[in-house]
């Protein structure tokens, strides 16, 4: 004869004991116990809930709250005892609760299940880690806004294909990397007004027989509103899809940061310099100091776009409603918001200490015949046709290829040749503050377009 289940939640209609390895194989205790918090507020408000509804005396109720805060207290201390057997955090709780205050612990789960748990202590879990997120982009883009409005006439190459193409600021450059920062926020933010609906009331699937108050929960949990439909409710996970898919575009883009960071701090490049504390050297080679913030929050992209695509896997074809494939949401869920948050906080507090190397910055500049195109509106301007403008510039830059000088270096007389057009104002535009002093519109390279967009990008952070 077999032994019956050892599990008190659910064991009563099994024969057998769970398989050990199963137990262990289909428990999530391991890594949702890290929802504790999020499971017992749940679970403080779904009590106060059936207390104002009368599903629970307030007595009970009353017993069952300060149960939940003294089991709250125990993990918190480190010493609460998690236990494989009992599955996961839910039941972890519970039990406790139960072997704290008795029989009126297992009064608790009236009404609900832990497919509506769970659903509700995620979403619970990220909204909040979701302000974090957001606190840590807006302090990043804090530093990048000051940082370009101090080097707003600090002028570099621009490039299109990596080649020199046009003389820009580099307070212009750090401001694009705001702007993708900008629309970051606001996917994490619409992510969160989306995600921010409580599924709680669902209980396994078809909602529950007793006369809950799902308002009454949601308002205790800061939830916009209870969910439509309890079917969706306990399956839908499209906010963790949504969260990854707005973490790899965040990740994306570092990765772009990094990556022209690793490049200007290469002695080829030398255009900026990082605070030692933020890289690394060689055991080999003296001289190295490598760039391993940047380098390696590129190389973290990647475990986030893999779990983008875990998780939509995950989901495809899942027929309705609950499924254990969801408890496969959580590690990936997990490893995105930490290894987001070390990349964010890594980046802000870095960011403001950049040092940009004008001079070099400069040079490259000159040396990549940066105000060609500067050249060749200049002609039109005189009534040039472009297409022949164009075909002026590409000579005088050949020209100055095989001299070595670039098109700012010669003289009246060795430019005239390619056109008569060419007189002595030529000079005002082929210096490079020339150049960039040109692009004054909105969007533009101006410095004081750079000024005046760094005081628009700070208005709007202050404005979250
Ligand atoms: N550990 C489960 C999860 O993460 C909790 C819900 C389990 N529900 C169930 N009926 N087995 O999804």
């Amino acid at each position: 004869m077999s032994t019956p289940s050892t599990n008190v939640q659910w064991g009563g209609r099994f024969s057998e004991s769970t398989d050990a390895f199963v137990a262990e194989f289909t428990a999530s205790v391991g890594f949702d116990r890290r929802l504790y918090r999020y499971d017992i507020e749940g679970s403080i408000a779904h009590a106060s809930m059936l207390g104002k509804v009368g599903v629970l005396t307030h007595d009970e109720r009353d017993q069952i709250l300060d149960g939940l805060k003294a089991v709250m207290a125990d993990i918190e201390a480190g010493t609460f005892e998690w236990s494989v057997a009992l599955e996961d955090v839910h039941m972890n709780v519970e039990k406790a609760l139960t072997d704290k205050i008795g029989p009126v612990g297992k009064k608790l789960h009236t009404g609900r299940s832990r497919n509506d748990q769970i659903a509700t202590d995620i979403r619970l879990y990220l909204r909040d880690e979701l302000d974090h997120l957001m606190a840590e982009l807006t302090r990043l883009q804090t530093g990048l806004i000051d940082l370009a409005a101090q080097e707003a006439d600090t002028i570099m190459p621009g490039f299109t294909h990596l080649q020199t193409a046009q003389p820009v600021t580099f307070g212009h450059h750090l401001l694009a990397w705001n702007e993708m920062l900008e629309r970051d926020f606001s996917r994490l933010h619409d992510c969160r007004v989306r995600m921010n609906v409580m599924p709680l009331g669902a209980a396994a699937l078809a909602g529950t027989t007793y006369p809950i108050d799902r308002q009454f929960t949601a308002d205790l949990l800061g939830f916009d509103r209870p969910s439509e439909n309890s079917l969706d409710s306990v399956s839908d996970r499209d906010f963790a899809i949504e969260f990854s898919a707005a973490a790899s575009l965040i990740m994306m883009h570092l990765s772009r940061m990094s990556e022209e960071l690793v490049l200007w701090t290469s002695a080829q490049f030398n255009f900026v310099e990082l605070p030692d504390r933020f890289c690394t050297g060689s055991s080999i080679m003296p001289q190295k100091k490598n760039p391993d913030v940047p380098e390696l929050v590129r190389g973290k992209s990647g475990r986030i776009f893999g779990h983008l695509m875990s998780l939509l896997t995950l989901m495809k074809s899942q027929p309705l409603a609950y499924n254990k494939d969801n408890q496969e949401d959580k590690e990936p869920v997990f490893d995105t918001v930490d290894n987001l948050s070390g990349c964010l906080r890594a980046f802000a507090d870095m960011v403001p200490f950049i040092e940009a190397n004008r001079d070099s910055m400069k040079s490259a500049a000159i040396r990549g015949y940066s105000t060609a195109t500067d050249l060749a509106d200049y002609l039109v301007k005189k009534g040039m046709p472009f297409r022949d403008a164009h075909d002026v510039v590409g000579k005088s830059v050949a020209y100055g290829l095989q001299t070595g000088k670039d098109l700012s270096e010669m003289t009246l007389a060795e430019l005239q040749p390619f056109s008569d057009t060419i007189g002595d104002d030529v000079f005002e535009v082929l210096t490079l503050e020339g150049s960039v002093a040109a692009r004054d519109h909105l969007g533009g390279t101006a410095p004081a377009q750079v000024k005046a967009a760094a005081e628009r990008a700070r208005a709007r952070l202050e404005e979250r």
